[in-house]
């Protein structure tokens, strides 16, 4: 779907839905609100003078109104103008594109405000809600509302640079609902190795280098945790490698510093012998969510300058059961080296990572980020508001933080001590990939991974508790929201601004 800037009044555009933000409490009508009342003569005003509508954050209301030549009007609060930022308008504007999908209004003209009150930030984080809103998946129905053929983002004149901030709000779009496609997609129809051939398709998009490790490959290098997950499925496992073209060196002979990001890449979770329970075992097609983010993140590459060397890890398995499949006591030897009695089947994504952050090693890294559905224990924890954050590095901790805070994917702080550690010593093996307890399990499972981590600037993401969403968002649909996405594009965003 195209979204464009297109320097023209609200009111002659002929489109299914016109939308235009109104905000809470005084002034009233500014900007787009005053014109689309003049033009309305008053249908604004006397909507406002009924109480029926008073701006409130993504409040919206639907008028028929003589004067404009949209066919209807949708009005969304925008909230009150001195707690306006970013994020809430990209919140008003995915409301207003969910709405005109849902009415099946075909074409929507977003209103904006003129050259003075419009900034490049605002303008892409509109057309980036614009998108995140209109996503439906919908490769699997006949009925849905079909979606919109154009967004043109209306603004009476407009400063330069605009239109290309526009651009790329929409290509951020494109990037995570492309992170929201992937982890939507069932698991008959995402295999590890469909994913390798997606991961291919975007390194070309953004012009990465990827390789795909196949099981000869793997053997060959050790990694016997991939391949042991992987070993009761007909479709074998791939570990994914994505190196984007590094950025010049800000000084001759300076060096470029690399970022690694890890995604869990398990295309369905059955648990393996330690089977889950039947309730809710469909939403483990879900287990991939931290490939899809770092695969997200390679689309949105193009929108963004990063000054460091960006490579992305993706260890893919199906964890299944079959004659083959690892049975509870059976030993692994990671990349590392490192022994794992593997103790419970069903925590195979420490697993994977285990064999990833011996690999990231390999690049030298500056910063190792690896997000995972690791755990069912972090929804315990956490609710579903909020990912958990597990890292020694206080400076880190607090990047991370402040880009989630920025684009609402919000991180909570959880710790790492040694005494989780003491849970996950084998006796068998070096390691056991579970203990006997329950308790803590979220901090029992990063405590495992820092295990592999030792001596890395490192964190880990543990997005079980907020990958996927029961219900609607103004700027998500219900299921995969690619959750991780838009804050580790701020957060390389904020670095190269630093
Ligand atoms: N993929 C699951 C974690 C998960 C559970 C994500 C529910 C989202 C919702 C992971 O592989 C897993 O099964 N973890 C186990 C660990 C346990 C066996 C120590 C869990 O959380 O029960
Ligand atoms: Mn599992
Ligand atoms: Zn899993």
């Amino acid at each position: 779907m195209d979204i464009k800037l297109r320097r023209a009044s609200l009111a002659t555009r002929p489109v299914g839905l016109l939308a235009v933000g109104v905000s809470e409490g005084a002034p009233r009508l500014t900007g787009a609100a005053r014109d689309l009342d003049r033009a309305t003569r008053g249908a604004l005003s006397a909507l406002l003078k009924t109480g029926d509508f008073t701006g409130r954050h993504l409040e919206t209301a639907l008028l028929y109104p003589r004067g404009v030549k949209a066919r209807r009007v949708l009005l969304v609060g925008l909230g009150r103008a001195d707690q306006s930022n970013e994020q809430r308008m990209l919140l008003a504007a995915g409301q207003a594109t969910k709405r005109a999908r849902d009415l099946g209004a075909g074409t929507l003209a977003l209103a904006l405000n003129s050259a003075a009150a419009l900034d490049e930030a605002t303008a892409r984080a509109i057309a980036e809600g614009a998108m995140l809103g209109h996503y439906r998946h919908t490769a699997y129905r006949r009925d849905g509302r079909a979606p919109l053929t154009r967004i043109d983002m209306l603004s009476p004149a407009p400063a330069d640079g605009v239109a290309a901030a526009v651009e790329q709000g929409a290509r951020r779009g494109e990037a995570v609902c492309l992170a929201r496609d992937l982890a939507n997609t069932p698991g008959q129809d995402l295999v590890p190795e469909t994913l390798a051939a997606h991961a291919r398709e975007v390194a070309k998009r953004c012009g990465a280098k990827v390789t795909v490790l196949d099981v000869a490959a793997m053997e060959r290098l050790g990694m016997g945790c991939v391949l042991g997950v992987g070993r009761g499925s007909a479709h074998p496992p791939r570990f994914i490698v994505l190196e984007a073209a590094p950025p010049r060196p800000a000084k001759r002979g300076g060096k470029v510093p690399t970022v690694v990001v890890i995604g869990k890449g398990v295309t369905f979770d059955t648990g393996g012998y330690s089977l889950k329970p039947r309730e809710g075992m469909s939403k483990m097609k879900y287990d991939m969510s931290g490939a899809a983010a770092v695969l997200g993140l390679f689309a949105a590459l193009p929108t963004l300058d990063p000054r460091v060397r960006l490579v992305g890890l993706i260890p893919s398995a199906e964890n299944m059961v079959s004659s083959r499949a690892l049975k509870p006591g059976d030993v692994v030897r990671a990349l590392d080296g490192t022994t794992i009695e593997v103790t419970n089947t069903d925590a195979e994504g420490r697993l994977l990572l285990a064999d990833a952050l011996g690999y990231a090693r390999r690049f030298d890294p500056e910063t190792v980020l690896d997000l995972a559905t690791l755990t069912g224990a972090i929804s315990i924890a956490l609710g579903r508001a909020a990912a958990g954050l597990f890292t020694r590095d206080d400076g880190l901790a607090a990047e991370l933080e402040d880009a989630g805070e920025a684009v609402a994917e919000r991180l909570w702080r959880m710790p790492l001590w040694d005494d989780y550690l003491v849970e996950m010593k084998g006796e068998t093996a070096d390691l056991v990939n579970s203990s006997e307890r329950r308790e803590g399990g979220a901090c029992a499972a990063a405590a495992f991974l820092e295990h592999f981590a030792k001596g890395l600037r490192w964190a880990h993401l543990d997005i079980a508790s907020t990958a996927w969403t029961f219900a609607d968002r103004a700027d998500s649909a219900k299921g995969a929201n690619a959750f991780g996405v838009r804050l580790l594009v701020r957060w390389l965003e904020r670095r190269s601004e630093g």
